[in-house]
């Protein structure tokens, strides 16, 4: 049986660049609510008859995309996962008890990043569109600029990544989210990795602990 991972961590703390890490090591599927949604950005939810009527237009605000949309997303993905690192949910309270009634968690990670890293790490960001890896302008560069070390695809900027939504974005996390790592703090579940290492240094940690706890 491969483990069920969690990762948590502001917007920006490290959480797809571990995520992709775990992967490759023990074998789980990585999934992820964000690219799920990037995804389908201009699915029609206007049934549900909220406030927007597709997931893009809550995401392009940084505003959390409704509940309903993504525990559907979530209950699918994890029935079909052998084991999976859960990357970008739970997001508030509610998501964090719905996950609590469909599985069981052996480890659960919280990478720590102080705030005012974050803006710089989210604005320079660069993603491959056509394997997802994610690069940094400063921190994790390319070999050649603009082009995937992976596989040669072109790299691009997420929408969201513009300073303004980062920040509202870290704002959504403060108010959101940061209840929920306390949750699992309480619970005496929480693994506290210091994020604000380099990548190398965070896996290093990453790494040890779920050796340790799965
Ligand atoms: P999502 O895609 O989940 O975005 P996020 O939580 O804001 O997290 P990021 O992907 O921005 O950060 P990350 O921690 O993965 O960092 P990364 O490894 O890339 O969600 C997007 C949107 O979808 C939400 O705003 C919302 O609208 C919607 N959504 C998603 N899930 C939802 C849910 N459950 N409920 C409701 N709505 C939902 O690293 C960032 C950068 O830093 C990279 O450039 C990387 O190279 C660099 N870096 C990484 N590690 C280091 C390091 N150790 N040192 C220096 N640089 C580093
Ligand atoms: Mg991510
Ligand atoms: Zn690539």
């Amino acid at each position: 049986m491969n483990p069920n991972i969690l990762i948590l961590g502001a917007p920006g703390a490290g959480k797809g660049t571990q995520s992709e890490k775990i992967v490759d090591e023990f074998g789980v599927e990585h999934v992820t609510t964000g690219d799920a949604l990037r995804a389908n950005k201009q699915m029609d939810i206007s049934h549900l008859d909220l406030e927007y009527d597709t997931p893009g237009e809550y995401m392009d605000q940084g505003e959390l995309v409704p509940d309903e949309v993504v525990n559907e997303i979530v209950d699918k993905a994890l029935s079909e996962a052998d084991g999976y690192v859960l990357d970008g949910y739970p997001r508030n309270l509610d998501q964090a008890e719905h996950l609590s009634n469909i599985t069981d968690l052996d480890v659960v990670l919280y990478l720590d990043v102080d705030e005012d890293v974050l803006v710089s790490r989210l604005t320079g960001r660069r993603v491959c569109e056509e394997c997802g890896a994610t690069y940094h302008v400063d921190f994790n560069p390319p070999e050649e600029e603009g082009v995937c070390d992976e596989c040669g695809g072109d790299l691009y900027q997420r929408e969201d990544d513009s300073e303004e939504t980062a920040r509202e974005r870290i704002r959504v996390y403060d108010e959101n989210t940061q209840p929920v790592v306390e949750f699992y703090d309480e619970s005496g579940e929480l693994a506290r990795i210091d994020g604000e290492q380099t990548p190398d240094e965070v896996w290093t940690d990453v790494k040890a602990t779920i050796e340790d706890r799965a």
